[in-house]
């Protein structure tokens, strides 16, 4: 028997290199190996955009097109919409009840969040929703609707998945041992940073690349990408450690021209235009299997709207077994 995975994402943009290279190509290497239960978390994402759900519904379309065009399987993963299984909703019902409103609000995520979302929730997060508040809540209620056994994620998420294990712990404790303490399945790959040096990746920090970026917004960016500031001259000896072209380089190209580019960087025979130029060819030619799939897609919305469809019902199936189970546990069984 093949364990049994969940992840999600939150449907508010495209994905960019740092959840292809954090998160991504890892899932699309173990997609064999788990039974793979794939969130795209539209209420989740609601709970930071609920006045913008035009937004969200785009993004469902738009990250599963991402997704697929990775290469992810749905013969392998099941791709579903959070907003379809009611099951979870009655969950992160139940579950709020085994937890503090002071434990969410010392949740480093949330906290973290509600810093960065002033316009939204206030200076100091008086504005904060109750929904938003609560989202751990529901998302340990998406992990447990599943039986979720190991849930991949990067480490900012690690505060969510420790307030899911406390959850499932009380429940458990109270009404029998019905579900499944979650483990994290940590990624390895350190923070991919954005092509402005930041140590982050992000669309609010408009230094992202996108898997959807077109070859003309590919070029664009990466002539603008940060280079070693002390190199003034084109025969000027420069740090490659410091260059975010070297830094992509290493991303997407081979060993051979890393290596090649790393020391003709620091003798000072490389131009960073010349190397900028190679570097868009190397991430071209990465993004070209993806560019065509992604185009199949565009062409085929009807096989999208499928693979979604298809999945959700799979992910149904699963979830009405175990609101079952919840739900008589709890003694809360009445006609059945
Ligand atoms: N919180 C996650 C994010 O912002 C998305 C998510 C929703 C998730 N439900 C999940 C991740 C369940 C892991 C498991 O990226």
């Amino acid at each position: 028997m093949k364990k049994t995975i969940l992840t999600g994402l939150r449907p508010t943009g495209n994905l960019h290199f740092g959840h292809y290279f954090g998160a991504g190509r890892t899932w699309y290497k173990i997609q064999n190996e788990y039974d793979f239960y794939l969130e795209i978390a539209d209420v989740q994402a609601l709970t930071d955009n609920f006045n913008n759900p035009e937004k969200v519904r785009t993004n469902v379309y738009e990250i599963t097109k991402d997704l697929l065009s990775i290469g992810l399987d749905p013969k392998n993963v099941h791709f579903f919409i959070q907003s379809e299984i009611p099951e979870i909703a009655e969950l992160t019902v139940f579950y709020s009840n085994l937890v503090t409103v002071s434990r969410l609000q010392r949740n480093p995520t949330v906290k973290t969040e509600i810093s960065q979302k002033k316009e939204l929730f206030g200076n100091n997060g008086e504005s904060i929703t109750y929904g938003f508040l609560g989202y751990p809540v529901s998302q340990a209620a998406d992990i447990t609707c599943f039986k979720g056994e190991c849930v991949p994620v990067g480490d900012d998420q690690l505060p969510l998945i420790e307030q899911c294990r406390e959850i499932v712990r009380k429940f458990n404790s109270i009404y029998g041992e019905i579900l499944k303490v979650p483990e994290p399945l940590l990624s390895t790959t350190p923070r991919i940073k954005g092509l402005d040096g930041n140590e982050k990746m992000g669309k609010s920090l408009g230094n992202a690349i996108y898997l959807a970026d077109s070859e003309e917004t590919i070029n664009k960016k990466i002539m603008g990408a940060l280079t070693d500031t002390n190199k003034i001259k084109k025969d000027d000896p420069a740090n490659p450690e410091v260059c975010m072209v070297y830094y992509y380089h290493k991303l997407v190209n081979n060993e051979k021209n890393i290596n090649k580019i790393c020391s003709e960087c620091k003798e000072g025979q490389r131009g960073c235009v010349q190397c900028k130029k190679e570097l868009i060819e190397a991430m071209n030619t990465f993004l070209k299997p993806i560019r065509e799939k992604r185009k199949y897609y565009d062409d085929n919305p009807e096989e999208v709207d499928k693979i979604l469809k298809e999945g959700t019902e799979k992910a149904r199936e699963k979830a009405k077994e175990t609101i079952k189970e919840v739900k008589k546990a709890m003694k809360i069984d009445y006609y059945k």
